[in-house]
């Protein structure tokens, strides 16, 4: 028995464990021999015999159980030191991701609003009709609807040709003063050097109770965020059309590639269109049950503006993920 004993308590590893398992436990162990000998014993004392025996064999499983334990929690120990990474440990390969150009552009521009109290919204990609088209002031058959032909669902809704639907369910869900950025992916049927099927805007809007706000806010708000942009540029407003906004404007930077002197880039104009903007129409107010309000709006294609801080000549390569060029932007 202190045989048994020992070789359970001197067993250092599972294999040696088992061995001894075997041994004590197995058909033919050192058990199954004391039991055999059960029959020899007279039988006045055979019950008490083996009852000696089942004590026995219960402290040596106790004490395998328990050996078993502590074998094993020392094992897995010994793995989880063995297996352990050292963080700190010093590497000299390092793959470091960046932010996509568009991306990191995008977040600059919500960045500046947000600065100034704006607050973020977004609205479904897939748009109704209504949303994107009709309470905009394009009702159905308006030729601008042309300017923005877009893909259909068979269901009648559409992928929205720009963020401008987002003032829709922003106004539509609460009620002045409102001062929101809508960032988003939007769709058109383009494509060519400046023109990709799904690029990203920008959306801006700002209604206020009564007639507070107006065009002059919209024009101070939008050059300082043009030179926050673009740095120290010429920023002119020219007269200009959208249904949403009554007057409407679109928005020209003194070309950052010649300095105003003409280039390829600006088409000898000296001048860049990044924006469009205006004072929003009574009739988008009217749409969306508004009364005595004022406000403004203004849209940007972001990859444009991406374009023209890196100088990225070709807008189709920002799609097609060619990691030399994303490179550039680490
Ligand atoms: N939605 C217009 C476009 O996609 C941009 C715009 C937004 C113009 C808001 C005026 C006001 O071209």
């Amino acid at each position: 028995m202190e045989n048994m004993k020992n070789s359970i308590i001197n067993c250092a590893t599972l294999d040696e464990l088992e061995k001894v398992r075997v041994e004590i436990f197995g058909k033919k162990g050192a058990l199954a021999a004391e039991f055999a000998k059960l029959k020899s014993v007279p039988g006045p004392e055979k019950k008490a015999f083996a009852e000696g025996l089942n004590k026995q064999k219960a402290e040596l499983q106790r004490l395998f159980d328990e050996k078993m334990e502590e074998i094993k929690a020392l094992e897995l120990a010994k793995r989880l030191k063995s297996e352990a990474i050292d963080v700190s440990l010093y590497s000299s390969i390092s793959h470091k991701g960046a932010l996509h150009p568009v991306k990191d552009t995008m977040d600059r521009i919500v960045d500046y609003f947000t600065a100034l109290n704006f607050s973020v919204e977004s609205g479904p990609m897939a748009e109704d009709d209504f949303h994107n088209f009709e309470a905009l002031n394009l009702p159905k058959n308006h030729p601008a609807r042309d300017m923005q032909d877009t893909f259909y669902f068979s269901d009648g809704s559409l992928l929205r040709t720009h963020t401008s639907p987002v003032q829709i369910r922003t106004m539509m869900k609460g009620e002045a003063p409102i001062r929101i950025i809508a960032p988003g992916a939007v769709f058109r049927r383009d494509y060519d050097l400046t023109h990709t099927p799904m690029f990203h805007q920008v959306e801006g809007l700002v209604v206020e109770k009564g007639d507070k706000v107006g065009f002059a806010h919209l024009k101070w708000i939008l050059t300082d965020f043009l030179h926050e942009m673009f740095g120290d540029v010429e920023v002119r407003f020219r007269p200009s059309f959208f249904p949403f906004t009554e007057p409407s404007a679109e928005v020209d930077i003194s070309c950052i590639f010649c300095e105003g002197k003409g280039c390829r880039v600006c088409s000898h104009t000296g001048w860049l269109e990044v924006l469009g903007c205006g004072v929003v129409d009574p009739n988008v107010f009217e749409a969306v049950g508004y009364k005595d309000v004022s406000g403004y709006a203004f849209g940007l294609g972001v990859e444009r503006f991406a374009m023209l801080i890196h100088k990225i000549p070709d807008l189709r390569s920002l799609f097609e993920g060619d990691i030399r060029l994303l490179e550039q932007f680490r």
